[in-house]
């Protein structure tokens, strides 16, 4: 259908190259930073009262970014009632009204520029430019939904009536939907699930990650800003299985966005076939196990760029990210050689620094599950690179960025989230040996292919079970709207986030049909 290309434009970066402009973008971060930031949870726009738990940044743990105040039981309890109480009106606003205050929220976000920018970066340890594009992203989301929602929420669809009747079809919000989100897309994600339950017509709890309160509590402020009303939102910051679990095993919620890791996913899924009551739409979107294909056609440079930037931009910690790279054995002793150098350039160390490639993990237990398994591959597999870490680095939570070459891809038994790349070797006719190694992980988000074969590459999309496949270019960052994302298999229910079918899952139809 045409209004699958919504009128509508994406965001706008900032050109940080340019001196007087990152200057300036600077003192405003810095500006921003210096106010503090002070969360709570807040049931219908007020802040619950209680302890503050003190925010530290991941680049150096003695940085305070903020406090924040989590949700108790009183807090999930008020949530869902009110939120409850709620539905049927914001539903039956309409999904024109509910756009424009989308949009609204879409441009308070961008006169915000700074201060989102700056708690992203201090919060979550995401460079400048990982922290911009999140916000874009974020801004992305709330103006592609809402034109969806002017498309499809906002009247009846006439069905055709073979006997004379009139039918009519409608979308409509299922009711309290719950919203639960990662750090690494601290913003992004975060404001795509709740902008998408919104603009359906859903009212949402949102529950963002314990490691990111601070942009979430902020993101909301900005939308009730903007015209969403009080009882329809509620964000609960908090412990995943508490707070999280309380509001999904609860008959009033009627719908679980949830991304994030697959065992959680997992845990989720249980706890809702164990739920009495109405059967109700869970969308996953978790993690992968990435590859990159690389064959003998290839440009190495440009694989190799391709790749350090699919491995070790946000410093691995983008479930997009490439954690293998199948290299064709003719081309290896001229890609593999590149690839250490390249990443010996790779600068690691405060995210705000312009000059940085690769900022800190989130935090001591990924530290720790990353460097065990960095210890395992350098006993199993060999090393092809790994970057000292400078004195800058000592007190925060840093992994210095690694390459090991593996016999095969059985020796990686589930996602390793962070800035560690596996090299296979493969020879020029196993190829489709390697496409079927690659689905037996059963994970199939992203694959990147670098051939200059036009067969191969239709070889390679005709086998492959993922959802994203780039060709001759690195595998991340999905822009909305024009790639929509999402896994399958291990890696996601679907429906594609940022692509037009996504509204649909938070959404039910119903018809009347009227004898004229
Ligand atoms: P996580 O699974 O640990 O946590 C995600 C969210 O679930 C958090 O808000 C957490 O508090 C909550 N949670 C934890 N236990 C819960 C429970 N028992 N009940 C309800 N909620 C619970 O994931 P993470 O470490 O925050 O994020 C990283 C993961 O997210 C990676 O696996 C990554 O691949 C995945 N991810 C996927 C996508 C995608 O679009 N497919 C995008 C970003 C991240
Ligand atoms: N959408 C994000 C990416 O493509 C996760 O990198």
């Amino acid at each position: 259908p045409k209004d699958i290309f919504s009128p509508r434009r994406n965001s706008h970066g900032l050109p940080l190259w340019d001196d007087t402009t990152r200057g300036a973008f600077l003192k405003d971060v810095h500006g921003a930073l210096e106010r503090g930031v002070s969360a709570a949870a807040m049931v219908a726009g007020k802040p619950v009262a209680g302890e503050a738990r003190t925010v530290v940044s991941p680049h150096d743990n003695r940085v305070e970014v903020g406090t924040v105040v989590e949700a108790g039981e009183e807090a999930v309890e008020q949530a869902l009632a009110r939120a409850h109480a709620a539905r049927h009106d914001w539903d039956m606003i309409g999904g024109a009204e509910r756009a424009a205050i989308l949009e609204r929220a879409a441009d308070l976000y961008e006169t915000e520029t700074a201060r989102l920018v700056a708690i992203i970066v201090r919060e979550a340890g995401k460079s400048l430019e990982n922290a911009i594009a999140d916000l874009r992203e974020a801004v992305d989301f709330l103006r592609y939904y809402a034109a969806r929602a002017r498309a499809e929420f906002a009247g009846p669809v006439i069905m055709p009536g073979p006997t004379g009747e009139r039918n009519e079809m409608r979308l409509h919000g299922r009711g309290v939907f719950v919203c639960i989100s990662p750090w690494n897309f601290p913003l992004a994600i975060f404001t795509g699930q709740m902008s998408a339950a919104l603009a359906a017509g859903n009212t949402v709890i949102a529950k963002p990650a314990e490691q990111t309160p601070l942009i979430a509590v902020e993101a909301v402020k900005l939308l009730y800003k903007a015209g969403v009303p009080e009882d329809v939102l509620h964000v609960l910051p908090g412990d995943g299985a508490t707070v999280g679990g309380r509001l999904i095993a609860d008959p009033r919620c009627a719908g679980v966005a949830f991304t994030g890791s697959n065992e959680t996913a997992g845990i989720i899924n249980r706890t809702l076939a164990e739920r009495e009551g109405a059967i109700i739409p869970f969308i996953a979107e978790t993690g992968g196990i990435n590859a990159m294909i690389v064959d003998s056609t290839a440009l190495p440079e440009q694989v190799v760029r391709d790749l350090v930037f699919s491995a070790f931009d946000s410093a691995g910690q983008r479930c997009s990210a490439a954690r293998v790279a199948f290299v064709q054995k003719d081309v290896a002793h001229r890609v593999l050689p590149m690839l250490k150098g390249a990443m010996e350039e790779l600068k690691v160390g405060d995210p705000l620094d312009y000059a940085t490639d690769v900022g800190p993990v989130i935090d001591r237990e990924a530290l720790k599950m990353l460097n065990e398994h960095k210890s395992r591959m350098a006993r199993e597999g060999r090393i092809l690179a790994d970057l000292e870490l400078g004195a800058d680095t000592r007190y925060g939570t840093f992994v210095s960025p690694a390459a090991y070459e593996i016999e095969s891809l059985s020796m990686l038994k589930r996602e390793v989230f962070g800035p560690v790349l596996h090299v296979v070797q493969y020879s020029a006719d196993r190829l489709e040996e390697v496409c079927e190694v690659i689905n037996a992980t059963g994970f199939g988000l992203t694959l990147g292919l670098h051939t200059r074969i036009e067969r191969t590459v239709e070889e390679v999309r005709r086998v492959m079970r993922v959802g994203n496949m780039y060709v001759n270019r690195n595998q991340i960052g999905a822009v909305v709207g024009a790639q929509p994302f999402g896994g399958e298999g291990l890696s996601g229910t679907g429906p594609k986030a940022g692509g037009p079918h996504y509204l649909y899952r938070f959404a039910t139809e119903r018809v009347t049909s009227v004898d004229t």
